[in-house]
């Protein structure tokens, strides 16, 4: 395929940062470029001529980030549990795309998260330390499901030291209050409550049983409520 089309395809979007842990706007358009996902660094699209590439473009004070991803994805190898990389531009990485929706859409939309995910992604982490990598940044919409299994996707900060933590919570909150919320379509604002709580306090003293507590709660009234209706 040719970059160039796609570099200069790509010049009418831009990515432009909102708060350092706000998810990025897209502004302008390609009728050649679908955005698929955004995250707080960037933006990913699909190109309608090489739909099995996904183009991530980062914000512009971000760009830094391209140059790590793309060492990360080079010491990741080919696995089947990340993306692949087959290179850069300016401001973008280029990645493989990969079919499946994340745990993030899987909560908002109710649908079923199995075992085998969190399994998988287990297996996924042992892989990367093994390849003396330091997985980090494991949230709800950096997990993609497809058709049971689930992958990891943004591994821009693998290089970077210490344990965030993330998955730790994510895996005691399905093993322990999952199968309260199974199958239930959450409001878009619980779930960006608890992001948002999570990011301004990633302390100790946020306390992240509690507010799953608090949660367990509404949804057993909520159930109540619907047999009176
Ligand atoms: N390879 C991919 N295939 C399909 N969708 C992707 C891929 N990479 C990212 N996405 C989508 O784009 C979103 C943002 O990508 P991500 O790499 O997490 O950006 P950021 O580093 O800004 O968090 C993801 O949550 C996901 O929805
Ligand atoms: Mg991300």
């Amino acid at each position: 395929m040719t970059w160039h089309i796609a570099t200069q395809e790509l010049s009418k979007v831009k990515v432009t940062a909102n708060g350092e842990n706000d998810f990025v706007t897209v502004k302008g358009n390609s009728d050649k470029f679908q955005c698929i996902g955004v995250g707080t660094d960037a933006a990913v699209f699909r190109f309608v001529h090489a739909p099995h590439y996904a183009f991530k473009v980062f914000r512009i004070d971000k760009l830094a980030k391209i140059e790590i991803e793309k060492e990360v994805y080079l010491k990741l190898g080919h696995s089947g549990y990340f993306p692949v990389c087959y290179g850069s531009g300016l401001n973008f990485l280029v990645i493989s795309f990969e079919e499946g929706i994340t745990l993030y859409d899987c909560l908002l939309k109710g649908i079923h998260i199995p075992k085998q995910a969190i399994q998988d992604v287990e297996n996924a982490r042992n892989y990367a330390f093994n390849r003396g990598l330091n997985p980090r940044d494991i949230h709800l919409k950096n997990i993609l499901l497809h058709e049971g299994r689930a992958k990891l996707l943004d591994v821009s900060e693998y290089m970077k030291r210490g344990n965030d933590n993330r998955w730790k919570y994510l895996k005691e909150g399905y093993k322990e209050h999952y199968h309260l919320i199974d199958g239930k379509a959450l409001p878009h604002w619980i779930i960006e409550t608890v992001r948002k709580w999570y990011n301004k306090a990633k302390s100790d003293s946020f306390n992240y049983q509690d507010f799953v507590q608090e949660l367990a709660i509404f949804f057993k009234w909520e159930d109540r409520l619907k047999s009176f209706k």
